[in-house]
Parts: structure tokens; sequence; C-alpha cells
């Protein structure tokens, strides 16, 4: 048993949650690609997390972005990674054996340009047993083909869930962009095509101007907003999608503190990312989840439904 689930269990507090019949220890997981499971190790125990998403994978390695690609901005940070990581078959040589020995559960976050390609990297994942859950990313601000452009449109959004769903035996779990007008339009499409859960929000575009070089700090000049600044929209869009459908909401945005978690918990998620917070303090996801098991303790709450219970609205 984990330090916190100990802490937890002594208080009599029971933080499991379920996800599309998979059971988690707690609600607390990484947003994808704000997570390393080597470089986090060194800094705490990867068996606290609820579950380990993570970054894009796709079927071939993809270069990304040029540099720089990452800009701090007030209340918050821009990135324009581009999705860079290494393919399925080093995920499959390298990652997933080293996430399996830990016990929590393993979210695979899968990317492409195309409908073939997003099938093509759940075809080469599919069957592995140590994946639990995949998660469809049609939301990266950040590619110019693939990625949002997916998942702004609600009939892609439904034809590459429905192509995705065909090829795994795995939750699947769609990443939806608040780069839209009416999020619970695109949610709505991606439930009847076949979505497991929705995972939201993904970041908002934004930009900054470097006024010394008299250019935008990005060199792809947009990028994802993400941090702390983003967590009203986020609430909000996850109280409006938690409500249009029925499958379970994965809240990110902006979570910082345990009372972030509970406010999304609130609003109608069954679990949280956590992502920024963690590029601040790699240490976030632990001390959230500790501060998560404090205010239950403290408000009287044993169980993660009761607290969603008390608040309706
Ligand atoms: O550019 C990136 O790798 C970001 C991906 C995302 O926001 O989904």
């Amino acid at each position: 048993m984990t330090e916190l689930d100990k802490k937890a269990q002594d208080l009599g507090v029971d933080l499991r949650v379920e996800i599309a019949g998979v059971e988690l220890s707690n609600p607390i997981m990484p947003a994808s690609g704000t997570f390393s499971p080597w470089e986090s190790s060194e800094f705490y125990d990867l068996n606290e997390l609820g579950a380990a998403v993570t970054k894009g994978i796709s079927a071939v390695p993809w270069d990304g972005n040029p540099l720089p690609r990452i800009a701090e901005t007030y209340g918050g940070m821009l990135n324009s990674v581009g999705l860079e990581n290494k393919g399925t078959d080093w995920y499959k040589a390298e990652l997933l054996p080293y996430l399996s020995s830990f016990d929590t559960k393993i979210i695979t976050n899968l990317a492409g340009h195309s409908v073939d390609e997003y099938v093509s990297a759940a075809e080469a994942l599919s069957g592995r047993d140590e994946i639990d859950m995949f998660e469809l990313n049609i939301s990266c601000p950040n590619v110019s083909q693939g990625g949002i452009a997916f998942g702004t449109d609600p009939e892609l959004a439904a034809k590459v869930t429905r192509e995705v769903k065909k090829v795994i035996d795995k939750p699947l779990i769609v990443k939806l962009t608040p780069n839209v007008t009416d999020i619970t339009v695109i949610a709505q499409a991606v439930e009847d095509a076949g979505a497991d859960a929705v995972s939201l929000i993904n970041t908002l575009f934004g930009m900054a101007i470097d006024l010394k070089r008299r250019r935008p700090v990005l060199a792809n000049i947009k990028g994802g907003f993400s941090g702390p600044a983003v967590k009203p929209i986020a609430l909000r869009m996850v109280w409006e999608t938690a409500k249009a459908v029925d499958v379970p909401v994965i809240g990110l945005g902006g979570i910082t503190k345990g009372t972030d978690v509970v406010e999304f918990l609130a609003a109608g998620a069954s679990a949280v990312g956590i992502g920024t917070a963690s590029l601040m303090d790699p240490t976030a996801m632990v001390r959230i989840k500790s501060e998560l098991i404090d205010y239950m303790h403290d408000n009287n709450f044993a169980t993660i439904s009761g607290l969603k219970e008390a608040f309706d609205f």
C-alpha cells in the first residue's frame, strides 16, 4: 500500500473511482504529454497515481515542431510541441514494460494525422494486456493535420472514434478541445460513435510576442495555453458536458490543488488530469492527492461518489 493510500485508509477515506468499467485507486492522473514515468519516478511513487497517461503515441515516430515550443505566460504556459514521440514500436519495447512494473492503470494516448494513422497506432497496440484504456487525442492544437482538425468537426470526431473502436479491445476515452463554440456537440457525437468516456479540456489556442525580438515567442507562432488561468473555462465545459452525456467525464484544466479537484468532481467529473502543475512542481500530483484526502476527511466524505452527490446543480 502506498503512503497516501495508507493515510486515506487511516482517515476512513475511499478514493476509488470507476471509468468505463475500469477501477482506479484514486481519481488523479497526469494529463497526456506532461508526464515522463522515468523522470517522475525519481520524485514520487508512481503507484500513487490512479492512472498513468502517456504522451500521444503515433504509428511511426514524429519529430514535433521547431524550437522554441514552450513559453511561460501570465497564469499559465503555452506549448507547441507538435506531438513529438517515438512511435508504437518504441512504446511496446520500452515504455509499456516500464509502466507495467507499477500498480497503476495505464492509459495510452493515440495520435494520428488521418483516420488511417489513428487506426494504425491503435492496431499496433491492440491486444496488449498491460493497457487498460486508450485515449484518442483529437484535440492537439499544434499539428496541421489530425489533432484538433478532428476535434472541431462532429462528423470527423465521430468517424475517427468509430474506426478506432473497431480495432481496440479496451475502453476508449476521447480527449476534446475547448476551441469550439459548443463542446457538448462534439462530446455527444463521440459518445454516439462509441466513446466510453471523454476527457476535457485540452489547451486553448494562444500566443505570446517577444517585443525585443519583434517575433512571436513560439516558432510555430500559436500554441496551446494551459495552467491555472484556464480553470474556470475548463470547469464550465466539464459541467456542461457532464450534463450532456451519459459516459464518464475526466476533467482537466488548471488544477493546482486538492480543492480544485473537488470543484471538478462537483462539476460532474469522475476523475481528473493534472498537467501544467506538474511542470511547475514535479510532485504536484501527490501533494494534490494528499490535499484531496484532507478535504474529504475534514468534510466528512468517505467516498468520491458521496462527495459528488453533495453537489447538485
Ligand atoms: O503539441 C503537443 O504535443 C500537444 C498536444 C496536445 O495538446 O494534445
